[in-house]
């Protein structure tokens, strides 16, 4: 039976949703982190250790959250951010969730690994759509990426730059959900638990065009997600990239550039020497290094550093509005949401990522009117109570300088 989208009230319903119609290794594919989930759980845990002295009589009858990124209209400071096999979730998953993202007015970020091609993409959902680029084992390859994300019509280009290593998901190893994906007892026997999924997700796939593949790969690199890598194909490999690779394609990018996964203000600063118009503080959701700050934690000192020269905007672990308003409150210019439209599109294709979407938005409403600030871009730091040594952060004027480090020509 169909999942009725009234039902769920907040994003965990839409997760708890999420995990009765996925076979359980797609799920934890989805929700969980890498390792011991250190930095999964202290994403959560740094959001809670904020709270809010509010401003009450204020005059909040005519409440907005209308934005802009880098001078576009946006309905809200919220863009959805890159997540590889959402396609996965739901047939075509990543129209779906950009299709969602059109109808509410918010840019879709595509990923690089996602199963539907850029350019599907940016013919059947439209909106504004957003590029996410790793780099490919050979630098011509990403380059033309980049060159394909320009022609489809993509307006801006987020470049990770957090995933120097193949991340240590062993649950993903126990389920057989790495690449290639092994069939094993345990996954033949989980998605016979879950036959909706099989029947309106993969067995289309298998019935249009065999087993998915990353679509947007160059034929050399491209496999079915099945076929062993031979070492070269498969998944990025992005150990060797460096400023320099980002000085590159700020060359090749004329559109807003936005480098993703920053946690040190040092690094803000030489993406903004770079010429990036955005940094987005990020610990990839808690997926890749298990000791890693929390991005709300590290917001504060990068805004300091480098809120003046680009725009910063975080995200990992935002599930609340209220979550949202501390971001923004903190300085941020934008926050990215990774698993929040997924559980929706999982549940409910396009329909039930704009639930989440819509929920958000309630959310961030509500807060506003309770916080006593009626328009979303005038939040500042007044209202905010923070733990002592939060983020070790220390206001601007009493911060100590930082060393620039220097680029390599
Ligand atoms: C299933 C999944 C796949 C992801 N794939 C990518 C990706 O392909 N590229 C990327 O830059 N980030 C990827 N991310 C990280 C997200 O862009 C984002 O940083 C993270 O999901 C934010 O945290 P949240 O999910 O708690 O909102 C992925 C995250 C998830 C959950």
């Amino acid at each position: 039976m169909a999942y009725d989208i009234g039902e769920a009230l907040n994003i965990a319903d839409l997760r708890n949703a999420a995990r009765k119609a996925l076979p359980k290794g797609l799920f934890e594919f989805v929700l969980r982190g890498t390792e011991d989930e250190i930095a999964l759980r202290r994403n959560r845990a740094r959001f809670d250790a904020i709270s809010m002295r509010p401003r009450v009589l204020v005059d909040v009858s005519e409440r907005s959250q209308a934005h802009a990124f880098f001078g576009k209209p946006s309905t809200m400071p919220i863009a959805i951010a890159p997540t590889g096999a959402a396609g996965l979730l739901w047939f075509d998953g990543e129209i779906a969730v950009a299709r969602a993202a059109a109808s509410a007015g918010i840019p879709f970020t595509l990923s690089t690994a996602s199963i539907v091609s850029m350019e599907r993409v940016a013919e059947e959902a439209g909106g504004c759509l957003w590029f996410q680029l790793y780099m490919l084992p050979e630098r011509r390859m990403s380059h033309q990426l980049v060159e394909r994300a320009r022609a489809a019509g993509y307006e801006g280009l987020v470049v990770t730059v957090d995933t120097a290593a193949t991340p240590n998901r062993e649950y993903n190893r126990r389920n057989g959900f790495s690449l290639p994906m092994r069939l094993t007892r345990r996954n033949v026997w989980d998605v016979a638990r879950h036959p909706g999924w099989f029947f309106k997700v993969f067995l289309r796939y298998l019935l249009r065009s065999g087993i998915p593949m990353l679509e947007n790969y160059p034929d050399e690199l491209r496999l079915k997600l099945t076929e062993k890598t031979d070492g070269r194909r498969g998944l990025p490999k992005s150990d060797s990239l460096d400023w320099n690779d980002l000085r590159e394609l700020r060359k090749m990018w004329k559109g807003p550039l936005m480098v993703k996964g920053i946690l040190n203000p040092e690094d803000a600063a030489l993406a903004a020497d770079c010429g990036a118009e955005a940094v987005i503080v990020s610990n990839h959701g808690g997926r890749n290094l298990d000791c890693s700050m929390a991005p709300i934690e590290a917001l504060p000192a990068v805004v300091d550093r480098v809120g003046k020269r680009v725009d910063v905007m975080v995200d990992s672990g935002f599930e609340r509005g209220g979550d949202v308003v501390k971001a923004l409150a903190l300085g941020a210019k934008g926050v990215f949401v990774g698993r929040a439209p997924l559980w929706g599109v999982s549940v409910a294709g396009e329909a039930g990522a704009g639930r989440a979407i819509a929920i958000l938005h309630e959310e961030i409403d509500r807060v506003l009117a309770f916080a006593g600030c009626p328009a979303i871009d005038a939040l500042d730091r007044s209202i905010l109570q923070l733990t002592p040594g939060f983020g070790g952060w220390t206001p601007a004027a009493e911060a100590p300088p930082v060393s620039s480090v220097p680029l390599v020509a």
